[in-house]
């Protein structure tokens, strides 16, 4: 089956040894099955992975993709929900410490067809396109757990999100706005700023610039490079939360602002399966649709990854089968 993946990561190169080529059908475990993928979602974990983040030798090759809409066994259209509990776990998997997603221990979502155990299996409600819910799994979910699980944060509430054009990013602010929060982005052009405003933020600042006023929230994805901005501009008592640091892990602590200022710092990670059907039913029933760049055959996954890696984004990249 045609699939795309890695043989041999490369931290300096990654488009390098991204290869789009022939893998064998999947492997499928008991009480698993199998889904035949129509579209799946570019997430810059596949771009971690080119990297070898996380991913041994002994486990090449491996199928990029952590999410999928498709069709089961039986024809139903489903989506498919990325993070795998090892066997036995119960309760909340984000909190397994032997949890994985696609495509870091099984083999991933960027193929004709990928194994995927049957609990992970939800219905596609026929509002969404197979490109719209592709996007849900990781992105969407991702930012529906920060937004309304992990935040602690009220409708009416000020909450800023660093990064204007990623997936998550993109996510944070059509949901927050759904929500009811006044959202506020930081982006790098006048392009991506104009475009966060178009799809509902209510101001859109450079990347680092000082705001109005400080916000009750902080949505950090982009580490590094945003984690000095994102302490200072909160009120005393406000929330960060983060699921990602696309520029960094070691910013800075700054710990003199988090205790003198009693700040929260929250952790967030993909989201459970229950969130995702919730996220897939508010989509369903606010008419919000996940914000999709562009489209394109998966057989040219080499020009998404590369308008990823250059930062060419405006919102997620799709590709279909
Ligand atoms: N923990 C989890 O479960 C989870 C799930 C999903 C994603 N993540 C992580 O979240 C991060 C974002 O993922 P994604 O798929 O949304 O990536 P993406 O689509 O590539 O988006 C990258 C974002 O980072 C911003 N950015 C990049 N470099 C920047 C810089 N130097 N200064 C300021 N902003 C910068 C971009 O802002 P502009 O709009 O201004 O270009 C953009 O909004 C990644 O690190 C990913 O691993 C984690």
């Amino acid at each position: 089956m045609r699939a795309v993946f890695v043989s041999t990561p490369s931290p300096d190169d990654p488009l390098s040894v991204l290869e789009v080529g022939d893998r064998p059908e999947p492997e499928v475990p008991d009480g698993w099955t199998t889904v035949q993928v129509e579209a799946v979602s570019l997430n810059h974990h596949d771009l971690f992975s080119l990297r070898g983040v996380g991913l041994p030798q002994e486990r090449m090759p491996m199928i990029l993709g952590t999410d999928a809409a498709g069709l089961d066994e039986d024809g139903n259209e489903v989506v498919v929900h990325g993070v795998v509990a090892s066997p036995g776990w119960t309760g909340d998997e984000t909190l397994d410490p032997k949890r994985t997603l696609f495509s870091e221990l099984y083999q991933g979502t960027m193929a004709e067809r990928v194994a995927v155990p049957r609990r992970n299996l939800l219905p596609k409600p026929a509002e969404l396109s197979f490109a719209e819910a592709a996007c849900l799994p990781t992105a969407w979910l991702t930012a529906y757990r920060m937004l309304f699980v992990r935040s602690g944060l009220r409708p009416g509430q000020t909450v800023l999100v660093q990064g204007a054009s990623g997936g998550v990013a993109t996510a944070l602010v059509v949901l927050g706005r759904a929500a009811g929060y006044r959202v506020w982005v930081t982006g790098r052009s006048e392009e991506k700023r104009a475009a966060a405003l178009e799809l509902g933020a209510d101001q859109a600042f450079e990347t680092g610039a000082r705001l109005p006023e400080r916000v009750d929230g902080v949505m950090e994805t982009v580490g590094k490079a945003t984690w000095s901005h994102s302490v200072r501009s909160l009120r005393p008592g406000g929330v960060i939360v983060t699921s990602g640091a696309t520029t960094g892990y070691d910013p800075g602590a700054e710990l003199n602002r988090v205790f003198f200022t009693q700040l929260s710092v929250v952790g967030s990670t993909m989201g459970t399966r229950d969130e995702l059907e919730s996220l897939v039913r508010m989509c369903a029933v606010t008419g919000v649709r996940p914000v999709i760049d562009v489209e394109l055959p998966l057989e040219e996954a080499c020009e998404g990854f590369s308008r990823m890696l250059e930062g060419r984004t405006a919102g997620k990249i799709v590709f279909t089968l």
